[in-house]
């Protein structure tokens, strides 16, 4: 179903508010990594994934490990034409789709509960902030191989490989921005081995609240790499 919000532009400040509206996983799992996308990330991501380069206003996009459901539901709200969100955690459905009815006809997200092993099917576009294998080794992977497997352009949020100090500085001081920097060889090889091509790689400063027992500070600042990845068939 179409969104009227596709007839005009949405300011990223609007978008953020958008989503600071939106309800958090109550309990979230360790072992899943449920931690949620920042609004700051997930409002930059979306604009440049809709306004720079075209991919979400009357596109068809999936959210793969939706969790609460931010990057559908704003993919949704900017214009998106059909917007599927899959987790494998009913906790993490039941407050996406609550988060729907809050959002009311501003967004129309369709919210699928399993694992996604068993997507199918076509997308123009998969936007993905997956368990980046702090818990459990390479879980990003698989979200990787079925993001190019089931859609043409792949937006996804990856740990920066290393803890580089000059980076921090260099986004800190440019609140809200992104720095392209080089892709990781290994995500490079790992995508190009499955029909895909990294086109650009951006670091960002995300900062999320304490929410597992083993965070020792209050809150945390992290750099994430968004990687936009094409398929080259
Ligand atoms: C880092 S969280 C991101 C949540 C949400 N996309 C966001 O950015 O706020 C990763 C999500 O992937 C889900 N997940 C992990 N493994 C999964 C799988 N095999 N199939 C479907 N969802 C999975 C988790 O339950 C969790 O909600």
């Amino acid at each position: 179903m179409g969104n009227p919000a596709q007839k005009r532009l949405i300011r990223k400040l609007e978008l953020e508010l958008f989503l600071s509206q939106m309800e958090s996983q109550p309990s979230p799992k360790a072992s899943l990594e449920q931690y949620t996308v920042s609004e700051a990330i997930a409002a930059t991501m979306l604009y440049l994934a809709a306004y720079t380069n075209g991919d979400i206003i009357g596109k068809t996009v999936l959210d793969l490990g939706c969790g609460t459901g931010k990057l559908a539901l704003a993919a949704s709200y900017l214009g998106a034409q059909c917007v599927v969100g899959v987790d494998i955690d009913k906790t993490a459905i039941k407050t996406a789709s609550e988060n729907s009815e809050k959002a009311g006809s501003r967004t129309n997200v369709q919210w699928v509960l399993g694992d996604i092993g068993a997507v199918t099917g076509s997308f123009d576009t998969v936007l993905q902030n997956p368990p980046f294998g702090v818990q459990k080794r390479a879980a990003d992977r698989k979200f990787l191989e079925k993001a190019l497997e089931v859609g043409n352009v792949v937006y996804s949020l990856h740990n920066h490989p290393c803890t580089d100090k000059q980076l921090i500085q260099r986004l800190k001081a440019n609140p809200g921005g992104l720095l392209q920097i080089a892709p990781s060889p290994f995500i490079e090889k790992f995508v190009g081995g499955r029909h895909g091509v990294v086109q650009a790689v951006y670091a960002m400063l995300m900062t999320i609240p304490r929410m597992f027992d083993f965070h020792t500070k209050m809150k945390h600042d992290f750099v994430v790499d968004l990687y936009l990845i094409k398929k080259s068939e």
